[in-house]
């Protein structure tokens, strides 16, 4: 068996607009749902009008992903700066994306993107947003004009960013923008979403200027079984992907969407047989966001994890079995190529006295979960590529700018940029396609 990934495997990171960009107002941009989140919303009363302040320092950062090699970038668009208004393309904020895709480009890294992650324009939101059925025209022009400007260069896309996270943390659970608790709305809002993601992949196949690669980003997550038993095997993959346990982050959204499957849970909701024909559009890869497994905890189930087990400073639960599992199981009920479009760990990083920083866990759980991947590829899972959460430290939505996921770390005072020792542990291993894990 090789030692090395398969050939072309996109090894790079991922960002989203609202988390890195900054430049909230600017060049004739208007508020998201995040911007104006209230202060007691967000952990220190953060927000991220400025962030990272990627919207003028591209040029910087992308540099730096050329220094650490990465072949691909994935990164969102944020669709109040391309239309500040209804009906109005704005020339300015279209024109940044598409600097950015050149500069990638020049730089050898394959742009992906995002159509939307999570930062709905205030004034769609007013409409009445993911709880009115008027977000889906909306959301197909919004996706025409992205295409419209960038598909002669881009050739992956993710119309939408993890539909299960921003619907349960925004809509029901009330902790997200736009801070609502409407749990009986949860059929309506999943099948809005849903029918705009539809619009979007048909809108992409229609006007994209080259062959596309299209997919969505799902938050996902597996039960790893007890045993490697035939019977232990069964019981976490029921439990993964077939029946009512990890409901919001897998089957509730693929099975309609991939399989054109309609979903019943808890009793009362359910999405409806007459709309799967419209929900299900081909798609090209599935985008597996991946951090935790499922078997502790908040992800559903009552096991409590052993005192002691490794988490990140967010308190997830660090296993890197999940990932394994997680496209084993996935890939056998979807049949789709797998992208790994997130996988990362939040640290409380710090710069040291000899000016850089160290961060041997990040190292540590590249190994773990890379090698895990590897064992998937192993068995014959097309398996694209690997887009590591996160390219630099961020806005981390509620839990503001305490949660470091970066590759690089970010001085939020200055905006200095330093590489941590972990990026260049991933470069090792993008150099060598993978072979330095074993
Ligand atoms: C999920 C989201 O897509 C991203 O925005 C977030 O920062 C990371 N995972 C980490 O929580």
């Amino acid at each position: 068996m090789s030692t090395a990934f398969p050939n072309g495997f996109l090894w790079g990171a991922a960002s989203a607009s609202a988390q890195i960009e900054g430049a909230y107002l600017e060049d004739g941009r208007t508020p998201s749902i995040w911007d104006t989140a209230k202060k007691k919303q967000v952990k220190h009363g953060e927000n991220c009008h400025i962030a990272c302040d990627h919207y003028h320092r591209y040029k910087e950062d992308v540099a730096l992903m050329k220094e650490i090699g990465l072949k691909s970038y994935r990164f969102s668009i944020s669709w109040s700066r391309v239309m500040p208004e209804e009906g109005r393309i704005n020339e300015k904020g279209l024109r940044f994306y598409s600097d950015l895709v050149d500069e990638l480009i020049k730089n050898d890294i394959e742009p992906m993107v995002t159509i939307f992650h999570w930062d709905m324009p205030l004034w769609v939101y007013k409409k009445g947003g993911w709880l009115s059925e008027k977000i889906v025209p909306l959301f197909r022009d919004y996706a025409k004009v992205v295409v419209d400007a960038l598909s002669n260069r881009v050739k992956w896309w993710m119309t939408i960013n993890e539909p299960g996270c921003f619907i349960m943390n925004g809509y029901l659970q009330g902790v997200h923008a736009p801070f609502k608790r409407n749990y009986l709305a949860l059929s309506k809002l999943t099948r809005n979403c849903m029918l705009a993601h539809a619009e979007a992949v048909k809108v992409i196949r229609q006007y994209a200027k080259q062959k596309p690669m299209v997919g969505v980003a799902f938050s996902s997550g597996a039960y790893v079984p007890k045993s490697e038993s035939e019977a232990d095997i069964d019981i976490a993959r029921k439990k993964s992907v077939e029946t009512g346990n990890g409901l919001m982050a897998n089957r509730w959204w693929m099975d309609p969407m991939i399989l054109s499957k309609p979903v019943k849970a808890y009793g009362i909701f359910s999405s409806k047989e007459k709309d799967m024909a419209e929900i299900c559009q081909p798609l090209d890869f599935i985008g597996l966001n991946i951090y935790s497994s499922f078997n502790y905890g908040d992800w559903g189930d009552t096991e409590k994890a052993p005192e002691g087990t490794p988490r990140n400073s967010l308190g997830w639960v660090i296993d890197e079995r999940v990932m394994y599992w997680n496209v084993r199981f996935i890939y056998e009920r979807y049949h789709l190529p797998v992208m790994i479009t997130e996988n990362g760990v939040a640290a409380n990083d710090a710069v040291s006295l000899d000016g850089k920083v160290h961060d041997p866990n990040r190292t540590d759980f590249l190994y773990r979960y890379l090698k895990e991947l590897k064992r998937a590829i192993d068995e014959g899972i097309p398996v694209l590529g690997y887009q590591h959460w996160s390219i630099m430290d961020n806005f981390e939505w509620a839990e503001g700018y305490d949660p470091r996921f970066g590759l690089v770390f970010v001085d939020y005072s200055t905006q200095k940029r330093i590489v941590k020792d972990s990026a260049w542990e991933y470069s090792r291993i993008i150099q060598t396609n993978g072979s330095c894990l074993k």
